[in-house]
């Protein structure tokens, strides 16, 4: 079982001036662990200058930002090529579709889904004006979850590519991985697939998940802001470059218009302590720092199905609640970000009623604003989203389940 109290102890945010806080909206953004922090810090107090220059402070620059990129490329099963840090998965998103764009032929199909973030629809949608058609994957209006049947249907000689979330934001379930990425190979496509809100619950293994390139967020799985993509090394090289073009040949830079983020990337590196100090404490022994992250992952699954089956326990009893996606996270099958609706209570007043019990959590369209929309939910207004990553507490669940009694009644 994993000793949430142990995790808890690794970040400062647990015992600092927010410390009576239940931090619940850990999909807008997660705490930063200690092993995490302290390299930031180091960065920025030590030695922020610009990197791979020939003196001392530079090179230890240098070093930390290597490290960063050979420890994310470590965690998700990539080659070291395979990897671009940029800013942000919008960002990303919208520069590979600018690196797809000249390839395109009119009438080329590009499938989107009406679940995704935006982050994953706006960017191609927008190569229509390149001649492209784009397809809409939509959800099943009741309950926001997609059909693989329905994907089926969409596919044919034309289509390019297909770009589709391994979790919503919003509904929480995650696909079946294996079936989608086959479908869209058989047919000839490629796949584009945002982890954004996988990755903080399950670890990627971006070859094992059959799409061509993964994107994800740094910001909600533990560290700070940046944005990754993988591409798969054959899809990449396809691509038109969209760095400077003295940098084509630079697999960092080939996807990343833009300089990187020196500190952030540097600090990417300090995950690699975090499931060491994690991994000592759980399991023992020396492992790959994969595998290490592998068994805490596992751990981190099965104690966040346990405080989503208990909220979703409590939501389920409630007529007045309506639960958008599985009402239950006991298989496994559903990420702990809940998202709901009252029948009596704007969303946005019962996010405002939990922060006067000291419990953040939020509300509205997340960004997902097509997948509320499809759900006959005003995007005004959006859904109340309750997200819980690995150190949350069943007392924290609890808490929220009080608070909620009175607030909904
Ligand atoms: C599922 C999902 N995809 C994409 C994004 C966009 O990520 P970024 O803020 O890094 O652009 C988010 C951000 O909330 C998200 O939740």
């Amino acid at each position: 079982m994993l000793d949430v109290d142990f995790v808890r102890s690794q970040y400062e945010t647990f015992s600092g001036e927010y410390a009576d806080w239940a931090l619940f909206e850990n999909a807008g953004g997660s705490a930063i662990p200690r092993p995490v922090l302290d390299p930031f810090r180091d960065f920025l107090a030590h030695y922020k200058v610009q990197p791979y220059a020939p003196y001392a402070p530079s090179l230890r620059a240098g070093e930390a930002m290597d490290r960063g990129y050979r420890v994310i490329a470590e965690l998700i099963g990539a080659a070291d090529d395979e990897v671009t840090i940029g800013p942000s998965t919008t960002l990303n998103t919208y520069v590979l579709a600018q690196a797809i764009r000249p390839s395109l032929r009119a009438g080329d199909e590009i499938v989107v889904t009406n679940q995704d973030h935006e982050a994953n629809i706006g960017c191609w949608r927008r190569l229509e004006a390149d001649g492209a058609v784009v397809l809409e994957w939509r959800v099943d209006p009741r309950t926001g979850e997609l059909d693989v049947a329905d994907l089926g249907r969409l596919l044919s000689p034309r289509t390019r590519l297909v770009c589709f979330t391994l979790c919503s934001n919003i509904v929480g379930s995650f696909h079946d991985l294996a079936t989608i990425t086959t479908l869209i190979r058989d047919n000839g496509a490629l796949s584009v697939g945002d982890a954004v809100s996988f990755a903080p619950h399950r670890l990627i293994d971006v070859r094992a998940t059959g799409l061509d390139f993964v994107c994800f967020s740094t910001y909600k799985t533990f560290a700070p802001h940046a944005g990754v993509m993988w591409g798969r090394r054959e899809c990449l090289e396809s691509l038109a470059p969209q760095g400077h073009f003295f940098n084509r040949d630079l697999p960092r830079y080939r996807m990343n218009p833009t300089g990187p983020m020196h500190a952030e990337i540097a600090a990417l590196g300090g995950l690699a302590e975090y499931f060491d100090v994690l991994h000592d404490h759980h399991v023992g022994g020396d492992a790959p720092l994969r595998d290490k992250a592998r068994a805490m992952y596992d751990l981190f699954a099965d104690h966040e199905s346990r405080l989503a089956e208990r909220l979703l326990d409590y939501l389920r009893g409630r007529a007045d609640v309506r639960v958008i996606g599985r009402t239950s996270a006991a298989d496994g099958a559903r990420a702990a970000t809940i998202s709901f609706t009252a029948a009596n209570r704007a969303s946005r007043d019962v996010a405002s009623a939990l922060a006067e019990h000291r419990i953040g959590c939020s509300s509205g369209h997340f960004y997902a604003m097509r997948c509320i929309d499809a759900l006959g939910i005003d995007p005004a207004d959006g859904v109340v989203r309750v997200s819980m990553v690995h150190y949350n507490t069943m007392a924290e669940v609890e808490r929220l389940i009080d608070a909620l009694d009175r607030i909904l009644d």
